[in-house]
């Protein structure tokens, strides 16, 4: 469903991507895992339209996205979660909600009562500033927010970075749900190894800019895997 082939990115003369090819399918979680500062990011953002390619190509469901921007991206079916959450504080959690609407048609704007099925503390806190939200009811706010959209391929950039466990669980049952009953495609960068264990149907380890990596979950149990993902 999407296919990134020998992507590079540049940040002025540093690169960020070196050759990167990767592919994520519908009812599939894909976990890309790697130390800090591997280009991580600069991938998940390159493929929703933040950043611009030097070269390689990102297509979806067999189409080119190159030259669309990210707003057409999503209208295609592409959803983001970024790193750091990026929710609004001053607006509430229901307006927080509806800023997914916008790639939506005028009919298309609701909110799926899916989304306070996976995270009921978003219902009972519609009224309540973004801001005053606890960290991880953020992070469940943020997927609702993708979630809004009905996205075909969800991204998530460290959903689980400095939440507690409970919230962790609820969030993981949550992407489970998407890929088995909603039969999304989940693209999900992890520095959680366990997390990504029990989720990942397929995993991808990024070194300095490139894969050095790929294969099914399991081989987060071998010693030379975890050699990659370790400081
Ligand atoms: N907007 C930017 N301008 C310049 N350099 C950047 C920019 N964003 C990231 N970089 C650099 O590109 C490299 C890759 O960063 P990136 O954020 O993609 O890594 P990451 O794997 O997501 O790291 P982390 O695990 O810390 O989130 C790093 O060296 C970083 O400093
Ligand atoms: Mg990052």
């Amino acid at each position: 469903m999407l296919e990134v082939v020998d992507a590079t990115l540049h940040y002025g003369a540093a690169q960020a991507l070196r050759g990167v090819s990767l592919t994520a399918g519908a009812g599939r979680i894909t976990c890309v895992l790697g130390r800090n500062g591997v280009g991580k990011t600069s991938l998940m953002r390159s493929i929703v339209g933040h950043h611009r390619l030097t070269s390689g190509r990102v297509a979806f469901e067999g189409k080119a996205l190159d030259r669309s921007a990210a707003y057409d991206r999503a209208r295609s079916g592409i959803a983001f979660v970024p790193q750091g959450r990026e929710i609004f504080p001053l607006l509430s959690v229901r307006e927080n909600l509806e800023t997914g609407f916008a790639p939506l048609k005028r009919a298309d704007r609701i909110i799926p009562g899916e989304v306070f099925e996976l995270f009921p503390v978003l219902e009972q806190m519609l009224a309540r500033r973004g801001g005053d939200l606890s960290g991880g009811q953020q992070q469940q706010l943020a997927i609702g927010r993708a979630l809004v959209m009905r996205p075909k391929l969800l991204i998530l950039d460290e959903p689980t970075e400095g939440i507690q466990p409970s919230i962790i669980k609820d969030i993981g049952r949550a992407i489970r749900y998407l890929r088995d009953k909603a039969g999304i495609a989940v693209l999900l960068v992890e520095q959680y190894l366990d997390f990504c264990r029990e989720l990942a149907d397929e995993i991808y380890i990024m070194d300095r800019g490139v894969v050095v990596h790929r294969g099914p979950a399991r081989d987060l149990d071998s010693p030379e895997v975890r050699k990659m993902l370790t400081v």
